[in-house]
C-alpha cells in the first residue's frame, strides 16, 4: 500500500487495465454462466442504496420496506404472497438457510438431508457446515430425481428432501408435485431449489409452455431458493430465499444486542440493501410482461441452438426443458471439443453427469451470438 493516496483519474486509468483483461456478458462470448448483463434499472437503483445495511434495518426502514414487497412478490410468482424471507446473497446461502432451518426446525440427533445427484454443490457446504449426512438420490433417464430412490433413502434422521427446479447442469424439473405428496405423507420438509428456475418456470407457464409444478401451491414445499441475479437479472449479489412459515425463519434467529433489530436469521450481519432495492425496481420495471418476454426469448434461442447442434453433428445429452443445452460428440472427446472452443474465443463450461458440454442461453445470447457459435461448432466438427 502506498504511503501517499494516488489521484482519483490515475486510479482509474489503473484499474481500466484490470477490466480490460476480464470477459464481458455484452460480448456473447460467455455460453457457460447462469449470470449475465445486469439490468440498467436493476444497476441504478442498487447505486441509489449502496449505503443501506439491512442488517440493520431499523437504520433504513425503506430499504426494509422493500425488502419486505420483494419477498411478497416473489412468493406470488412463486404460488403464496404471505411469505417469509429475505433478499441474500445467492442461491448458496438460500440452500445453506433452508437447510439450516430444516435442521433446527427438526432437531434429530444425526440429521440426514436427501438431495438430488444433480443438486448444487452448495448443499455440500451445507452439509458440511451444519454436520449434517449428505444422500444423494438417482437420476432417471432424463436427469431428474427417481422417486423410488428417494423414498428408499428416507429413514428417522431425515430432516430434508431437496428437488431442483431447474438443474444446474441440464436445466431439468425435478418431480416436485411427487416430492411435495410424500414429504406431506412423511411429515419431512421439502425444499425447492429454483435459483435458475424460478424467474422462468413461472413465465414460461404463463406463455403456455407445458411446464410442471414446482412452487408454493403444493402444500408440502417449505421453502424456495430464487435467484434475482440469475434469470431475473439483478446485479450481483442478490439471492432470494423464502419460507412458506414464519417459525422456519424464527428456528434460526439469534439474538443481536447491539443492532436495531432484536433477532436476525440470516447467516451474514451487514448485508446489501442495494440487493433488495435493485430487485423491486426491476420487478415494477419488468412486470410479468418484461420477464415473460425475456424468459421466451431465452427459450426459443435454447431451441434455435439445440436443433442447430444436431444439424451440425453433434448431439443432445437430452431435450432441453429450460435454456440449457448440454451436447457431445460420437467422435470428439468433451475435453477435446470444450479446447476447439475455447480456441476460437468461446467461454463455456462442461457438465460432470453425463460429461458434456453445456450452454446456458441467458439474456445476454441474441441469435446472431448463436449463429456465430454453430458457425464454429461446424468447423470444429470438422477439424
Ligand atoms: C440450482 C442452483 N442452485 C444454487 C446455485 C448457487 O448459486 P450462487 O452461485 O448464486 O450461490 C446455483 C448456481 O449455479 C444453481 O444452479
Amino acid at each position: 500500500m502506498e504511503d501517499k493516496g494516488i489521484p482519483r483519474e490515475q486510479i482509474f486509468r489503473m484499474i481500466r487495465k484490470y477490466k480490460e483483461i476480464d470477459l464481458t456478458h455484452r460480448s456473447g462470448r460467455i455460453l457457460g454462466s447462469m449470470c449475465t448483463c445486469p439490468h440498467p434499472v436493476g444497476v441504478e437503483a442498487y447505486f441509489m442504496f449502496l449505503e443501506s445495511n439491512l442488517g440493520d434495518p431499523g437504520l433504513f426502514p425503506g430499504t426494509k420496506s422493500m425488502e419486505d414487497e420483494v419477498i411478497a412478490m416473489l412468493g406470488e410468482l412463486l404460488g403464496k404472497k404471505d411469505v417469509f424471507g429475505h433478499i441474500i446473497t445467492g442461491g448458496t446461502e438460500a440452500n445453506l438457510m433452508a437447510m439450516r432451518a430444516a435442521r433446527n426446525t427438526l432437531k434429530m440427533d444425526n440429521p440426514e438431508i436427501i438431495v438430488p445427484q444433480s443438486a448444487h454443490f452448495s448443499f455440500r457446504k451445507a452439509a458440511d457446515i451444519l454436520c449434517l449426512k449428505l444422500i444423494k438420490a438417482d437420476l432417471d433417464d432424463d436427469y431428474r430425481v427417481k422417486m423410488a430412490s428417494v423414498e428408499e433413502l428416507i429413514s428417522d434422521n431425515t430432516v430434508a428432501i431437496v428437488g431442483v427446479a431447474g438443474t444446474t447442469e441440464m436445466g431439468k424439473i425435478d418431480p416436485i408435485e411427487e416430492l411435495s405428496d410424500l414429504c406431506l405423507e412423511n411429515d419431512i420438509y421439502l425444499h425447492v431449489d429454483a435459483a435458475f428456475g424460478g424467474y422462468s418456470i413461472p413465465f414460461l407457464k404463463d406463455a403456455g409452455y407445458d411446464l410442471p409444478k414446482f412452487d408454493f401451491s403444493l402444500q408440502g414445499v417449505s421453502s424456495i431458493t430464487i435467484d434475482p441475479h440469475k434469470m431475473g437479472l439483478a446485479p450481483i449479489p442478490t439471492g432470494g430465499i423464502l419460507f412458506r412459515k414464519r417459525k422456519y425463519l424464527e428456528s434460526m434467529a439469534v439474538e443481536t444486542p447491539y443492532l436495531t433489530e432484536e433477532m436476525q436469521s440470516t447467516v451474514v450481519g451487514t448485508r446489501s440493501g442495494a440487493a433488495a432495492a435493485a430487485t423491486w425496481a426491476l420487478l415494477k420495471h419488468l412486470g410479468n410482461e418484461g420477464y415473460r418476454k425475456i424468459a421466451v426469448e431465452c427459450m426459443e434461442i435454447t431451441l434455435f441452438l439445440a436443433e442447430g447442434i444436431m444439424k451440425v453433428g453433434f448431439e443432445l445429452v437430452t431435450p432441453p426443458q429450460l435454456n440449457i443445452v448440454a451436447f457431445r460428440s460420437k467422435k470428439i472427446s468433451v475435453e477435446e471439443i470444450a479446447r476447439r472452443l475455447e480456441d476460437r474465443g468461446w467461454a463455456i463450461s462442461m457438465a460432470s453427469y453425463p460429461e458434456s458440454i453445456r450452454i446456458i442461453v441467458m439474456p445476454h445470447l441474441k441469435r446472431e451470438h448463436i449463429e456465430a457459435f454453430l458457425s464454429d461448432l461446424e468447423i470444429i466438427n470438422q477439424d
